[in-house]
């Protein structure tokens, strides 16, 4: 049984956040060309093509964020598809999209019940103050952090202040061609 209270279908929630060298997630400004790819930057890494890229997000089967996520998403421009989008949200807001629906409430409810019945692939895509939430819950199954190579100097902090010491276990790193790092980490009990 996975950590979120998966059962053997294999429901899983991964955790999946871009952070700075100096552990941001976003700057003051909301600007995220700090997230552009830097080019060539480490020739012995992976590169992968858009078709790779597209079939990867073809397994995700629904997304879950903040409303402060949700809004700076919308700004940016949809990156979501049609893919389910359940955004957690203390205020009334009517939806922009079919594929997107609100939730208020409680949290483990909403991951056993409410996505747990109908998902299995399930991606919380910050930020920080739900991403913080949920690890608090014991909610998370998969850490993906994506390590961008840059120092920013300021910002959100990446999952905020509160959390317990707890040892999670390397699953994978994947070093891209354009500098980045990708590192898995499952959750002590999964
Ligand atoms: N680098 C990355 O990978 C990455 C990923 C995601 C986001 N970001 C950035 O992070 C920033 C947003 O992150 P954030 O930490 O400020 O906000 P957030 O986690 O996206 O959203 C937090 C908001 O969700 C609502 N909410 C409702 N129920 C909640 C609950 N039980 N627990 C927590 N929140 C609940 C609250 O707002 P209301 O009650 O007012 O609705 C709360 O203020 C943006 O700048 C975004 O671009 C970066």
């Amino acid at each position: 049984m996975s950590r979120s209270g998966g059962n053997a279908k294999g429901r899983s929630v991964t955790l999946h956040m871009v952070s700075s060298l100096d552990g941001f997630i976003a700057k003051n400004d909301n600007s995220v060309s700090w997230m552009d790819s830097p080019g060539n930057a480490y020739p012995a890494g992976v590169s992968i093509s858009e078709e790779e890229v597209a079939a990867f997000l073809k397994s995700i089967d629904c997304y879950v964020m903040g409303s402060r996520t949700y809004e700076h998403a919308l700004e940016l421009g949809w990156a979501y598809g049609d893919t389910p989008v359940v955004v957690v949200i203390g205020r009334e807001w009517p939806p922009a999209r079919t594929s997107v629906e609100f939730y208020s409430g409680d949290l483990k409810t909403l991951v056993g019940v409410k996505l747990g019945l109908r998902y299995r692939n399930i991606w919380l895509v910050g930020g920080a103050l739900l991403s913080q939430r949920f690890l608090e819950l014991g909610l998370v199954d998969e850490i993906k952090l994506t390590i961008a190579p840059v120092l920013l100097g300021d910002g959100l902090r990446l999952f905020g202040g509160s959390l317990s010491e707890e040892r999670w276990n390397l699953k994978n790193v994947v070093a891209y061609r354009n500098g980045f790092v990708e590192l898995s980490y499952t959750a002590p009990s999964a």
